[in-house]
């Protein structure tokens, strides 16, 4: 056996074994024979002998992350410079705009990103999506035309498009698998995502089948963390109930009131495991099928609320209101193909929901909150 393919054992076999979290600085460590940085640059990291070409992750690599102050952009931003990374690229909306492709265009030759984590994206719950199906359509199908577009003009050597898991069929069988994709109608209350984020996913693969650009694409799922989107309009299960629950317990009310019946089920994945997944695709991850990203694990939205609502405001009583939509029935991703490379999350619900809670209590900033930041 070439010392290649010891190396590419030894990674698989610390990784599944350890279960521990996998980063590029984890797989420059392996690659370096087990000792920490400081030792010689990485060489090419890939833990799978089908993989037709391998993509190293230098330290000194100049990596774009679009979309850095949202739910993922800030986890990835975090996972990276924890890992040693230097050279990250950055740009706020107002600095540029990725709808715009002569604006996008002009700054990929200024800034010459090797290495595009394709996050930018107008996201939302269910409210957003309802209320405003052509800003989702229209800025995510725009934003991944032009990132897709100039990290082809301008030489990127990878790609990581992030789609999302609402690409699947409203009907799929569960846990859903990557197959799944186009076999039945999409769920109507995020129709017009889903289509932006299936024409992100094909126009990954037709640029890596036309001009063999290596563009791969993760799937994730439902996502929580720090720096999500607090609005209550706007944002997401958990951000919402966490917020709700708060601000009724320091007005001291004793009831608050969630979306739907409580009985779809969902999965749902702290953003730095979804980060941590990022990076180790990023790292040893060149075929061209995409990769669903989660834990493989699902609850009732009853059962989300009463976590969080015994977190944050254990008096209150917890009602529905089934007069507003439940979305998909259940939707929780088959993971077995990020399990079979070599990747799991480590961070399970309870504590994610408690740290994002103490996050919420402690931060600055907090997004979709205009008024003071909440007391503790
Ligand atoms: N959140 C989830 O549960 C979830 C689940 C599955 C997949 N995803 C996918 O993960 C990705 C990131 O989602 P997220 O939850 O991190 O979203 P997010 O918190 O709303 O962040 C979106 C980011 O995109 C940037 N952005 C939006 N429109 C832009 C534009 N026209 N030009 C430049 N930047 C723009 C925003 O920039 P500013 O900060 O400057 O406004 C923001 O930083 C998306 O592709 C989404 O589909 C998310």
């Amino acid at each position: 056996m070439t010392k290649d393919k010891d190396l590419k054992k030894l990674i698989r076999s610390r990784m599944v074994e350890s279960n521990e979290p996998y980063t590029a600085a984890r797989a420059q460590m392996l690659s370096s024979g087990g000792h920490s940085r400081g030792g010689r640059a990485a060489g090419p990291v890939d833990v799978d002998d089908e993989n037709s070409s391998t993509a190293s992750l230098p330290l000194d690599a100049r990596i774009f992350v679009s979309g850095h102050r949202g739910l993922v952009g800030s986890a990835l931003i975090r996972k990276l410079r924890a890992a040693g990374y230097q050279n990250l690229l950055t740009a706020t909306r107002d600095q540029l705009d990725l709808r715009d492709q002569a604006a996008v265009s002009y700054w990929f030759r200024a800034n010459r990103p090797e290495f595009v984590f394709l996050v930018a994206g107008t996201v939302g719950g269910i409210g957003a999506n309802t209320a405003r199906p052509a800003a989702f359509l229209y800025d995510n199908m725009m934003i991944h035309a032009t990132v897709v577009q100039a990290s082809h003009d301008f030489g990127v050597k990878k790609l990581l498009y992030l789609g999302s898991s609402c690409i699947y069929p409203r009907d799929a069988s569960q846990p859903i698998t990557e197959e799944r994709l186009l076999e039945g109608p999409l769920e109507p209350t995020n129709e017009a995502y889903a289509i932006a984020k299936i024409a992100g996913i094909k126009l990954c693969e037709a640029y890596r089948t036309q001009y063999s650009d290596n563009f791969i694409s993760a799937m994730p799922t439902n996502l929580y963390g720090p720096d999500d989107n607090f609005d209550l309009a706007d944002g997401h299960l958990v951000a919402m109930l966490i917020r709700r629950f708060h601000e009724a317990r320091l007005r001291g009310d004793r009831q608050v009131t969630a979306w739907g019946t409580g009985t779809p089920r969902r999965e749902l994945m702290h953003v730095d495991d979804l980060a941590d997944a990022c990076l180790f695709l990023m790292a040893t991850y060149d075929r061209p099928g995409f990769v669903n990203v989660g834990t493989g694990e699902d609850h009732t939205v009853r059962q989300i609320a009463e976590t969080i609502r015994d977190l944050v405001h254990p008096d209150a009583e917890l009602v529905f209101d089934p007069t507003k939509p439940d979305g998909m029935r259940r939707k929780v991703l088959d993971v077995s193909r990020i399990h079979a490379l070599g990747w799991r999350h480590s961070i399970d619900l309870a504590d994610g929901l408690r740290s994002t809670y103490d996050w919420y209590r402690s931060a600055i900033r907090i997004r979709g909150v205009t008024q003071s930041p909440p007391a503790a």
